[in-house]
């Protein structure tokens, strides 16, 4: 989701300096992001002139130095807390007092991340939908102790993205992903009960509610070990059943069938 937060932010007229692990995983990112900017140069909603302006805009780095000027910096690395307050540390050392840090987390605790920092009030979760470049949709996250400025300076930042932001607040899943996975959930259930085939599943979803894709083809889009982590996230803190990650989903997790991105999920796309 990194590649499509920095286009977005870069696409509404932002310096963006985006940071990776390695050279490798920069070189995806952006080249993601090339990619999804052309799209829109081909569909006609950007000419070729704004896409070079955007991709001007981005500075590439593997160094967390080089984020030292940011006013704000989002983090989307992997859904793992230990990585996340390392992360946050480092960066509450290197930024100026007024910088605000948000978390793109789904469903961790965004205020264990603040209170690994000594600027709490400055931060707050920045939650996108992917893709990013599509949806409208973010979740702007307020701790117990996120202040009112910080909220309402994120309020302002999605709307500068042409997102539109909604108020939530700190508690696993958020408001969409603790409607949407047990939904997905469920959804793997009825597959691995033999109650439907998976594409009946995704079509009667489709056809008889006006969803875009079905629920084992949103799965698969979004990653089925991403699931699996919210999943798990959101069992462990509501011991709701309904939140437990089914047996099917943690055998493909552990198959290596991560969905469109492994290549395999519950569709193929070799
Ligand atoms: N950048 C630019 N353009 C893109 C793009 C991208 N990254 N991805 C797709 N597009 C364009 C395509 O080129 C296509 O353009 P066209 O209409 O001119 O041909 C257009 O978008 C539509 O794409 P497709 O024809 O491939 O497919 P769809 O019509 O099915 O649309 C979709 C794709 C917007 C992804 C739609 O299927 C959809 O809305 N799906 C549901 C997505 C969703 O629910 N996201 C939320 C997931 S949950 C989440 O992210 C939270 C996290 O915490 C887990």
């Amino acid at each position: 989701m990194g590649s499509g937060i920095a286009q977005v932010a870069a696409s509404a007229g932002c310096g963006v300096v985006v940071l990776e692990a390695d050279r490798t995983a920069l070189d995806r990112g952006m080249a993601a992001i090339r990619k999804s900017l052309d799209k829109f140069v081909d569909k006609g909603a950007l000419d070729a002139k704004a896409r070079d302006a955007t991709i001007a805009r981005l500075t590439a780095t593997t160094d967390v130095a080089d984020l030292a000027r940011c006013d704000l910096v989002i983090e989307a690395v992997v859904e793992n807390m230990a990585v996340k307050k390392e992360l946050f540390r480092a960066l509450d050392g290197l930024l100026a007092p007024h910088a605000i840090i948000c978390s793109n987390t789904s469903s961790l605790c965004v205020v264990e991340m603040a209170a690994a920092t000594k600027r709490p009030a400055n931060v707050a979760g920045l939650h996108f939908f992917n893709p990013v470049p599509l949806m409208k949709l973010v979740e702007v996250v307020k701790t117990i102790v996120t202040s009112q400025a910080t909220i309402d300076a994120l309020f302002a930042f999605a709307r500068r993205l042409g997102k539109t932001a909604i108020l939530a607040q700190d508690t696993p899943g958020f408001i969409v992903n603790r409607l949407l996975v047990p939904y997905l959930l469920y959804a793997i259930r009825m597959y691995e009960a033999g109650l439907a085939s998976r594409e009946d599943i995704d079509e009667g979803m489709k056809l008889g509610c006006g969803h875009p894709m079905g629920p084992l083809t949103l799965l698969d889009f979004v990653g089925l070990d991403t699931t699996y982590y919210i999943a798990e996230i959101m069992f462990d803190e509501f011991k709701d059943p309904l939140m437990a990650p089914p047996p099917l989903l943690k055998r493909l997790v552990l198959a290596g069938r991560l969905g469109r991105k492994s290549g395999h999920g519950f569709y193929d796309y070799t």
